[in-house]
């Protein structure tokens, strides 16, 4: 169930997906209607739900920041999902403004990669003559979610599957979608490896547990129980077993499953492994993402062999691809999955 529309009970941490489209203040000032921007950024997919992003307006321009304090230090040691999660962001951004006839000029990284400071948007009121994403995708930014549940085996047909493909064509970047059996249980095994690994590690099973939350939860940010199908009066007990046991075997076992299972598995891979590509790897994703979501395709991560060093070059050459993988997921069928909650658009701005 998706906590959206008349709903009138909504959380308040889940309230920000009940941005509507009507409330955007035309007649305001440019600042206004960045900061409207901003409740669309924000509903962008991040590493453990961490919302590693900050946002600054002046005048007519959005700086967005990755925020260092709400990294992973041991599932993403280089902040190399910090930096796609960011780009997850910036695309929501881009699509809102594009949406609401807005134009912009991207500056990346003005003040050089060390610095938290991602990129600069300048907006002007005017739409760009050559849009950069499908204007259907708007509406998918306040339905997409990462969705864990089973998929069923049902083939996604090969027009869909170009649409999800052209998402990625883009020089430097490639986009491998695997339906072939084979193929897809040699990167299960991968998947069920890096679970072994991860879960047997017990800062990874203490850092994944600090991010989880149970079903009630009020805070703005982490992961519910109920993204992993826990139900609500187990979800209390969720971050004390992550920490306390090993369930390495259980879990791999599970990816195995849902792995093989999924009508197709992609692999989004960039030709560079910089800052620059790690934040175009995440506005390509939520490309990919969102045009899943208006097709009424799920998806969800398995990214263990890409976060696990030694399987990473293992997954490449698997792949037979020169290109850095960076995200690997599942696309299929599902029932709908729920959102997660956000934080206070105050609480992601700075001066
Ligand atoms: C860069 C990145 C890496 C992620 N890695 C995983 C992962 O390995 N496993 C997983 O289940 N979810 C993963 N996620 C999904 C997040 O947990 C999810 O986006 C977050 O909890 C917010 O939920 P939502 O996507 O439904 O809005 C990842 C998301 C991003 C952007």
């Amino acid at each position: 169930m998706i906590l959206r529309g008349t709903d009138r009970n909504i959380a308040k941490n889940l309230a920000h997906w009940e941005v509507k489209e009507k409330d955007f203040p035309k007649a305001g000032t440019i600042e206004e209607k960045l900061m409207f921007l901003l409740r669309y950024a924000i509903l962008a997919p991040s590493g453990h739900n961490t919302q590693p992003w900050k946002f600054s307006i002046r005048t007519n321009k959005i700086s967005v920041y990755v925020d260092r304090t709400r990294n992973l230090p041991v599932v993403d040691p280089d902040n190399r999902e910090m930096y796609i999660s960011a780009g997850c962001a910036l695309a929501n951004l881009l699509i809102a403004a594009e949406h609401f006839y807005l134009g912009y000029k991207l500056d990346y990284f003005p003040k050089g990669e060390e610095d938290e400071l991602v990129a600069v948007a300048e907006f002007f009121v005017e739409e760009l003559e050559k849009p950069e994403f499908p204007e259907n995708l708007f509406a998918s930014v306040i339905l997409r979610h990462t969705n864990r549940n089973e998929y069923e085996t049902r083939a996604i047909n090969e027009e869909r599957l170009q649409k999800l493909k052209v998402c990625a064509d883009e020089k430097g970047f490639r986009l491998d979608l695997i339906k072939e059996p084979q193929t897809k249980s040699e990167v299960a095994e991968l998947i069920a490896r890096g679970d072994v690994i991860q879960m047997s590690n017990k800062a990874f099973r203490k850092e994944l547990a600090s991010w989880i939350r149970h079903n009630w939860t009020k805070s703005g940010d982490g992961m519910p129980c109920y993204a992993f199908g826990i139900p609500d009066v187990l979800s209390f007990l969720g971050p004390f077993f992550i920490k306390s046991f090993n369930m390495s075997k259980l879990q791999s076992e599970k990816d195995r499953r849902l792995a093989n299972q999924a009508p197709l598995l992609g692999i989004l891979s960039s030709a560079k492994d910089d800052k620059l590509s790690w934040v175009e790897t995440g506005i390509l994703f939520e490309k990919i993402a969102l045009t899943a979501t208006n097709l009424g395709i799920q998806y969800a991560f398995l990214n263990q062999p890409i976060e696990v060093p030694e399987l990473r070059p293992k997954l490449k050459s698997l792949l037979k691809i020169e290109e850095f993988p960076q995200l690997l997921f599942r696309l299929g069928y599902a029932k709908q999955g729920r959102h997660t909650p956000r934080r206070l658009i105050r609480e992601v701005t700075v001066q």
